[in-house]
């Protein structure tokens, strides 16, 4: 039941949807001016909001159907699981019907589908009948053939900023109550595990409010960037053995990248995540060694795939951060 959340605070309108400004904007004008193309691509990390804006693109086009007479005109498909010729076929067919407005078609997941199944569609996606709108919707769209990017018009959504999440998040507790259930200080940690997406931490938040603790190991990465940095050996695996006890050695790593990632951001002076543990301390660096840090990380989850054993991999891993 973690999408609860999720369901409830999905945005039905424009105005819901956070950290897309320039999407919504460009969206708007668009719908505004009828110059809207008959073929979108959404594309972004998970979570961001592209099926959610997609439905309410199909909504803003319709106004004057009611939920039920749009539901007959939205068909969602999930080609992770519609990936052959036959599934382009049934759809190219059951857009001829007649319904009243316009149809809309989101093509989720879309990189999933076989190359024939797009190679079926893009005489459709070229040219759809009247009324006609298609979608795609994906993760991964360097996985799409070029020759499908071309025909859509692109619109690229982005990780949400950790500060909007966190405000939205507090709206939330707010709104809901919870005020004396879930403390700011938690909503800060998850708006931070949330990395960007806003379905995470809605899942997070739900888990916190069914009575399930948070780790909140932040401060622990904040420790074994430090004892990496200062090739502590002994305090770097330490910390990391504590870790693993409420994270995947996987994402350990992962989470690793992500604070090399920032600290070589804040060289550049850009105001990153990490900023709020060094406080004001000024932050001195050295680039080509964040570089060198972030590629051992990469090795190390190459690694993973290599051999079952992960705790083997990831303490190896430390000890060579460490070097
Ligand atoms: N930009 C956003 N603004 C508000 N809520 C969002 C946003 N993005 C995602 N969500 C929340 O996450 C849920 C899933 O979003 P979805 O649009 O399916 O993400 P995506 O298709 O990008 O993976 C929504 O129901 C909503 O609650
Ligand atoms: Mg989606």
């Amino acid at each position: 039941m973690s999408d609860v959340l999720a369901l409830k605070y999905r945005p039905k309108g424009f105005d819901q949807v956070i950290g897309q400004d320039n999407i919504v904007k460009q969206l708007r004008a668009a719908l505004e001016t009828n110059t809207l193309g008959h073929a979108l691509l959404f594309c972004g990390p998970r979570g961001t909001g592209k099926t959610t804006t997609a439905r309410i693109i199909a909504r803003e086009l319709n106004p004057d159907l009611t939920d039920a007479e749009l539901a007959m005109n939205v068909s969602e498909i999930d080609a992770a699981s519609n990936t052959g010729v036959d599934n382009v076929r049934e759809i190219i067919e059951n857009i001829r019907y007649n319904t009243r407005g316009h149809k809309v078609i989101i093509l989720d997941e879309a990189h999933m589908m076989t190359k024939n199944a797009f190679n079926a569609l893009l005489k459709t996606l070229e040219e759809p009948p009247p009324g006609v709108m298609f979608i795609l919707v994906t993760t991964e769209p360097h996985k799409l053939i070029a020759t499908v990017v071309s025909r859509c018009q692109k619109y690229e959504f982005t990780e949400v900023d950790r500060e909007t999440l966190e405000d939205y998040y507090n709206a939330i507790v707010q709104g809901e109550n919870l005020e004396d259930t879930i403390s700011r200080d938690v909503v800060y940690g998850i708006s931070l595990k949330a990395e960007g997406s806003v379905r995470d931490g809605l899942s997070i938040l739900q888990k916190a409010l069914s009575g399930e603790t948070i780790a909140d190991n932040s401060k622990t990465y904040f420790n074994l960037v430090g004892a990496i940095y200062s090739q502590d050996v002994t305090t770097a695996l330490d910390l990391v053995s504590g870790l693993r006890k409420s994270e995947d050695a996987r994402v350990i790593i992962q989470t690793l990248e992500k604070w090399f990632y920032w600290c070589s951001m804040e060289t550049f002076g850009m105001r990153t995540p990490v900023r709020e543990y060094f406080g004001e301390q000024e932050l001195v660096f050295d680039l080509s060694h964040l570089q060198k840090l972030f590629d051992h990380c990469l090795d190390v989850e190459r690694s993973f795939t290599a051999t079952p054993n992960s705790k083997t991999v990831l303490d190896m891993g430390i000890i060579k951060l460490c070097l």
